[in-house]
């Protein structure tokens, strides 16, 4: 007999579920699987206001297919204009589960981000009083520090003395990759959370550099080495309630990956939960999943638990090499395309 493993409906804290086009195209993935997924707002031009974040959340909605439930959990992209009274409202009104810090030019879509963290102090000091979470993507931007120190130097410079200064502020450092990070969040108190991606839970740079460059795997903060993909593992496995799941799905058309300057962003949403059930039975702690993937999320956001449930087979099928998303787009490629994936969703198709 086939192991299965049936747990609550799992919840995606980190996802990218882009606009027109590639939303219709990606959003059943997530949808499919996830219950509820907090939404990155690094559209082009960005979700900033509380208005921005309602008609993005209609379009998403408007995209979602007949017959599938889906609540996105929205996101305000924080810029050194954002209005602190704006954001409470979004807030008060149920529209905004969190806001994102993009240090400038750290990643995709990031050119509208904070470069002087003093100059959103003010909103800072608003999100502590109204205990509305901040989630960051922690990379310095400096460019005399080596990219692959860059989330390491970033707790260092910011993120320690951000929560010196803010220490009420409920925080998630968004996609942990490195030793340090894991260090960081596991000797952190009960307000700062971290979220980890399948593919820094699976392998380690090499799998990108060596035999050949393999653009797919190339996402922001980059792949590290295997000491930190260890350090991370070692979380997940001894079932620490304050790293869980965000896929951190980040869809690009395949010809702007496959280029001599390709973009940066894995898109993993057609096999998150079966990539992070391989990876949990690898270092042998499939039991840990459900938690991780569908309660200490909700319980850091301060959400209920979802009440449905999804079930794991394990049998063996093999992500399509590409997905046609049409118009500009053309197609995607998934995370693990052509590869064995050990577990699969039991309903897919
Ligand atoms: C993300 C994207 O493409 O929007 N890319 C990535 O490499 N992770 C942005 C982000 O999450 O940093
Ligand atoms: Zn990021
Ligand atoms: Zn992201």
């Amino acid at each position: 007999m086939a192991r299965t493993l049936t747990l609550p409906t799992p919840d995606d804290f980190h996802l990218h579920l882009r606009d027109g086009a590639m939303l219709e195209a990606v959003l059943p993935a997530t949808a499919r699987v996830f219950a509820r997924a907090i939404v990155m707002p690094n559209l082009v031009p960005p979700v900033v206001t509380t208005a921005d974040a309602v008609a993005y959340r209609q379009r998403i909605m408007a995209a979602l297919p007949e017959g599938m439930a889906f609540t996105p959990l929205m996101t305000a992209y924080l810029t050194e204009a954002t209005d602190p009274d704006d954001l409470e409202r979004g807030f008060g009104e149920g529209v905004f589960t969190a806001v994102k810090l993009y240090p400038a030019h750290a990643t995709t879509n990031s050119a509208h981000g904070v470069g002087d963290l003093r100059t959103v102090y003010p909103v800072f000091e608003r999100l502590e009083r109204i205990d509305g979470i901040l989630c960051i993507h922690g990379e310095v931007t400096d460019p005399e520090v080596d990219v692959f120190d860059r989330e390491a130097v970033f707790i260092e410079r910011t993120l320690a003395p951000l929560r010196r200064d803010f220490p009420n502020l409920r925080i998630v450092l968004e996609h942990v990759t490195s030793k340090a990070g894991a260090d960081f969040v596991e000797a952190a108190d009960d307000r700062l959370g971290a979220t980890v991606t399948p593919q820094h839970l699976m392998v380690d740079r090499n799998a990108m550099l060596v035999g050949g460059i393999r653009p797919h795997l190339y996402c922001l903060p980059i792949l590290k080495r295997r000491r930190d993909r260890d350090a991370l593992r070692r979380l997940v496995e001894i079932g620490f309630p304050r790293l869980f799941l965000g896929t951190d799905s980040a869809p690009h058309a395949q010809h702007l990956k496959e280029n001599a300057c390709g973009c940066a962003g894995c898109y993993s949403a057609p096999v998150a939960l079966e990539a992070y059930a391989q990876v949990f039975d690898e270092i042998g702690c499939l039991q840990r999943l459900p938690d991780f993937a569908s309660r200490f999320g909700a319980r850091f956001y301060g959400l209920a638990a979802n009440a449905g449930t999804v079930t794991l087979v394990e049998e063996a099928w093999t992500p399509p090499e590409q997905i046609v998303v049409g118009g500009d787009v053309g197609t995607v490629r998934p995370l693990l395309a052509g590869e064995v994936v050990r577990w699969r969703v039991a309903d897919r198709p």
